[in-house]
């Protein structure tokens, strides 16, 4: 290894019985799952060694006393104690895995967004730029990544023992994991969900370097267009742009600025426009029917596919509340 070319090696080969560490919770994980295995492992042999200690000692020939039975006596001080105790320590356990879950799987600001569509039976995945790659993920270390999750079909997990996370790819909606990865490498990738006949082969790597490499690696496999051009482009091949137009009388709502705006709706409620609206309102759009406009929109449902309403959630972005007028003037003449 010299100090210009990266250490990109397979760090993930043979067997381990714990994986390689390479995110920044990865220890943190670990931590948790030794104290679960030594918990557990203490539990059973206080129970066991209990069972089978008074079995001997009791057992049908024995002349041990055996004293007055448990319902004569009047005080249940010592059951009451081990019990609230127990309880209150697995309460302990319980907060101590619950804040280690909200770190890796609730939403919250990233540094990048890579988004992963699950499909049978390969992953495949969508970098910023508009990179595209299958079945492997690059990404910078010391970034706090978050990876937006969906499928075209089934349910997928994906699962990257490295990294120590696992979240379910869900069709019809966006699920997030959370990693800010620690040691450049490459990894095994997995779905842990099965998922079809061949689930097994739905396995991929992941591939960890300084931002620098990165960013190298991004401009080396970058795509012509980013995202936002190519959602463009499927703006108006689906027709999208016939109806979401700044037209006095236009049938259905103009989109400049859409993104993040506080969209009022039909039944009086509002909402906040994210990537879970944008989305339903392309596969399912009388969920959230607009304040002030007819519930005509057609589903989009199979006919659209996952990558294809990442590119337009991309293009719906990047329109700036004013760009929209100026694009339909200009479309117009
Ligand atoms: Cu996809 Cu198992």
């Amino acid at each position: 290894m010299t100090e210009n070319s990266p250490a990109i090696v397979d760090a993930d080969v043979g067997f381990r019985l714990i994986p390689e560490q390479a995110s920044a919770h990865a220890a943190e994980v670990d931590h948790l799952y030794y104290a679960l295995m030594g918990l557990s492992g203490v539990l059973v042999l206080v129970l066991v060694g209990l069972i089978v200690g008074f079995t001997w000692r009791y057992h049908h020939h024995s002349r041990r006393p055996r004293g007055p039975a448990v319902a004569e006596r009047t005080s249940h001080r010592i059951e009451i104690v081990f019990a609230c105790g127990l309880l209150l320590f697995f309460f302990g356990v319980f907060a101590w895995a619950g804040q280690l879950y909200l770190q890796l799987y609730r939403d919250s600001p990233a540094d990048l967004t890579i988004n992963v569509v699950g499909k049978q039976w390969m992953w495949k995945v969508y970098h910023p730029d508009g990179t595209r790659e299958i079945n492997t993920l690059h990404a910078p270390i010391g970034e706090r990544i978050r990876l937006r999750l969906t499928s075209e079909d089934v349910i997928h997990s994906l699962s990257v023992p490295a990294l120590r996370l696992k979240r379910d790819a869900v069709p019809g909606m966006y699920t997030s994991a959370y990693f800010t990865a620690s040691k450049a490498g490459e990894y095994r990738l997995f779905c842990a969900e099965f998922c079809g006949d061949a689930h097994s082969r739905m396995r991929g790597r992941v591939i960890l370097m300084p931002p620098d490499d990165y960013q190298a690696w991004l401009r080396r496999n970058g795509s012509e267009a980013g995202p936002a051009e190519e959602g463009k482009a499927l703006f108006s091949s689906y027709g999208c742009s016939g109806c979401h137009r700044t037209a006095p009388q236009a049938p259905a709502p103009a989109l400049d600025g859409i993104y993040g705006r506080v969209v009022p709706l039909a039944d009086g409620s509002t909402l906040v426009a994210d990537e879970a609206y944008l989305h339903d309102a392309i596969v399912a759009p009388q969920k959230h029917v607009v304040a002030g406009f007819q519930p005509i929109m057609p589903s989009y449902a199979g006919q659209i596919s996952e990558s294809e309403i990442i590119q337009l959630i991309a293009y719906l972005r990047s329109l700036k509340a004013g760009d929209w007028r100026r694009e339909s003037a200009t479309e117009a003449e």
